[in-house]
């Protein structure tokens, strides 16, 4: 079990303040469980975690194996929830260099469709000079801009490549089962299709093939991932102050009452980052509406210590944070000794990397204190695939729960549409003329 430690948060919330919101949080709990609250049509990543494979994820896995076999490399196209789940576990279970070195047989991942810029996409045509590619279109709605401007790049580049019948092969749709222009178009063109269920948003949907076939793509093991994510489902329903998820979403609500605006996740681990940008959009689209909400940011530790330290030890007192940790890796790197000493490390020789980050950690926690910054501890324990299901389960369940403690919808996302609506007025699109 993930286990949350707020003993750093008692300088500004009391035992009896936590004990106050328990009913509040039994509540939010229920009304996520039973479905009775807003947006309870989209409550379908409750029940996405599976012990055995699904006729789904056999699929996925058949696919996942043709794609390592024929392509050096394998672009995911998509945005917001249809591609940072992804990302999230690639980077984090194989780091942000995985590409380096790889090839037919494990093919590299780039992502695209996820902006509009034109030096990413010049980039991306460079690296694909000369490599077999397969390219996984994601969207829900299959009409969002982005990624259909990258996919039809993309396919008019399969088809100039390969002719239209292997391009065909090679173009692998992620899409709503019945509705949208993706699921159209490839019907007519006879790609391969997986579905992101109806009653699963973008930003729950990283167990779905969204998640899922990138991640078998990249060689990781998805039933350890989905056997992850239903042992949190088993062991996060727990109705008592004992679940980690009721601590970390009581708390969070109670330093936001007493005006901690911002909430900072850290980790440690620089590789989190593409996992700190999913949880980004998971809680900032699901609570940030009503005039409300807690804004989400990042930092990495100890690199942003040297950047962000300073406004968290001493800036306005309007942040809390949440830091991530997870147990070292079995192989450690131990400090040497030089018979010089010139830079003064002797003193270290003979620790471990890991020791320094522990007395970081614990030395930046006590300081952070001091500074009346309240801090929520989240220790991990191992990382591997099957954490990296617990941990997408434990917060979009957390965020569920936060959210109806909040008292706004969790799954919808209006002023997403809003901006969506705006830009295609401006490009012009034939009926958004208003
Ligand atoms: O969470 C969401 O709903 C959004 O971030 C969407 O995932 C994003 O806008 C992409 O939408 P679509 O999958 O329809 O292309």
């Amino acid at each position: 079990m993930i286990q949350v430690d707020i003993s750093n948060v008692w300088g500004q919330i009391s035992l009896p303040d936590l004990l106050s919101l328990e009913k509040e949080v039994f509540d939010a709990h229920m009304t996520l469980s039973e479905g009775t609250g807003a947006g309870s049509g989209y409550l379908g990543w409750l029940d996405l975690p599976a012990r055995e494979p699904t006729e789904e994820i056999q699929r996925v896995r058949q696919a996942a194996e043709q794609i390592r076999f024929d392509s050096d490399v394998l672009v995911v196209v998509g945005i917001g929830g249809s591609y940072l789940g992804p990302r999230a576990a690639i980077e984090l279970l194989q780091g942000s260099h995985h590409n380096i070195q790889k090839g037919k047989g494990d093919p590299q991942i780039f992502f695209a469709g996820n902006s509009l810029s034109t030096r990413q996409w010049n980039e991306l045509q460079k690296l694909l000079e000369g490599k077999d590619f397969s390219i996984v279109i994601i969207s829900k709605s299959g009409t969002t801009t982005e990624p259909a401007i990258a996919a039809r790049a993309l396919r008019w580049m399969l088809e100039r490549r390969y002719g239209s019948d292997e391009a065909r092969r090679r173009i692998y749709a992620v899409t709503d089962p019945t509705d949208g222009a993706l699921r159209q178009m490839a019907a007519e063109e006879g790609w391969e299709t997986f579905v992101i269920p109806p009653n699963v948003g973008g930003r729950y949907s990283v167990l779905t093939p969204v998640g899922l076939l990138p991640m078998a793509v990249a060689g990781i093991d998805i039933m350890e991932v989905m056997n992850g994510a239903m042992d949190a489902k088993e062991s996060y329903d727990l109705r008592s102050f004992e679940n980690p998820v009721w601590l970390y979403a009581a708390v969070r609500n109670l330093l936001y009452r007493s005006g901690k605006a911002i909430e900072l996740l850290e980790s440690f681990e620089p590789d989190f980052r593409s996992f700190g940008a999913w949880w980004q959009q998971l809680f900032g689209e699901s609570e940030g509406k009503d005039g409300k909400g807690i804004f989400p940011a990042c930092a990495e530790l100890t690199t942003d210590l040297h950047s962000l330290g300073q406004l968290i030890q001493q800036g306005q007192r309007n942040l809390f944070e949440t830091m991530i940790r997870f147990t070292p890796p079995a192989q450690k790197y131990t400090i040497v000794s030089d018979y010089k000493d010139l830079d003064g490390l002797n003193y270290l020789a003979g620790k471990t990397l890991d020791f320094v980050d522990e007395q970081a950690y614990l030395g930046t926690l006590a300081a952070h204190a001091d500074g009346g910054v309240p801090v929520i501890c989240v220790d991990c324990g191992e990382l591997n695939p099957r954490k990296v299901g617990e941990l997408f389960y434990f917060f979009q369940l957390s965020c569920g729960i936060s959210a109806y403690i909040l008292g706004v919808n969790p799954f919808n996302q209006p002023g997403v549409e809003l901006y969506k609506r705006n830009m295609l007025c401006l490009l012009g699109k034939p009926g958004y003329e208003q």
